[in-house]
């Protein structure tokens, strides 16, 4: 496995990937890796020929106050993971590197752009969005691989790429879990014994309003309060929001919260 850190060098490198007719496989991360993010690996090497896993913290995808100087930084497991899932190649670049002399040019994407995520911290998309389509233009992937626990996350992707005419396939892979159901995150890695008991309450709630999406319960109100008054219930857990939307042909359920120091989103999809 090669691990890159220049712009320039990422892109001949998977250039002549290319030239011989090799498939890339695009998995952006920001590190501090885990089994949902090794699951997308899995899926890479699954479809293409080749797979480069970008590690990146991105400084622009942060608002002010945010937990971007402790967002956990363990470099050499981080490669250990990546190259025992069999990534090809690591492009982990420097602030310097992907944004010399600052940010004078980002990508909005009119998706979901005033709900939940795009609500609660203004600017995040815009820093996504640019920082997704910068490694896109440095990578050229065949396949790009999201994953859904960042539901909002992937419609703007989605939506970006359609959009600027990207040549990329982008695959949502599933949720990966842990056993009480908390969905796998970095940031889970902030939580103390009692926080992360708590935690599972984000998937039980989720799975509370999924039951009565499932046995019939179409109003979207109900959904939301179900979701709400399932988190509610547990104290060491304060509820930022709690939706439930109907797109194309599923009810989709979110939630985020926060639990002690750490805030942390989930959602669930219902089938129509
Ligand atoms: P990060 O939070 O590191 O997540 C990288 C990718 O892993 C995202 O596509 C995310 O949805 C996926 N992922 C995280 N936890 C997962 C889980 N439990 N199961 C399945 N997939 C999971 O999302 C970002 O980084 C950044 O915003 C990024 C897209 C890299 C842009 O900076």
């Amino acid at each position: 496995m090669q691990v890159i850190d220049s712009i320039a060098r990422f892109r001949k490198a998977l250039d002549n990937e290319r030239m011989h007719g090799r498939s890339v496989g695009l998995v952006p991360t920001m590190g501090a890796l885990h089994e949902g993010h090794a699951s997308l690996i899995d899926s890479a090497m699954r479809r293409c020929d080749v797979v480069a896993v970008t590690v990146f913290v991105n400084p622009l995808q942060f608002g002010a106050g945010e937990d971007l100087s402790r967002y956990p930084r363990p470099f050499e497991s981080d490669l250990a993971l990546a190259s025992g899932q069999g990534a090809s190649y690591v492009f982990a670049p420097s602030v310097d590197e992907m944004y010399p002399g600052g940010v004078r040019t980002t990508v909005h994407v009119d998706e979901l752009a005033d709900v939940m995520e795009a609500a609660t911290r203004p600017g995040h998309f815009d820093g996504v969005a640019t920082v997704v389509a910068k490694v896109f233009n440095a990578a050229g992937p065949t396949i790009a691989f999201f994953g859904e626990k960042d539901w909002q996350q992937l419609q703007v992707i989605r939506r970006m790429t359609v959009d600027l005419s990207f040549p990329v396939e982008v695959v949502a892979c599933p949720t990966v879990r842990a056993d009480d159901g908390l969905a796998l995150s970095s940031r889970n890695a902030y939580l103390d014994g009692p926080e992360r008991a708590a935690a599972a309450v984000l998937y039980r709630g989720l799975c509370a309003a999924a039951a009565l999406a499932s046995s019939g319960e179409r109003q979207l109100a109900r959904l939301r309060d179900t979701v709400a008054s399932t988190v509610a219930a547990e104290p060491l857990v304060q509820l930022e929001y709690a939706e439930a939307l109907r797109r194309h042909d599923e009810i989709r359920l979110l939630v985020a919260a926060r639990v002690g120091p750490a805030r942390l989103i989930d959602n669930l999809g219902v089938p129509l």
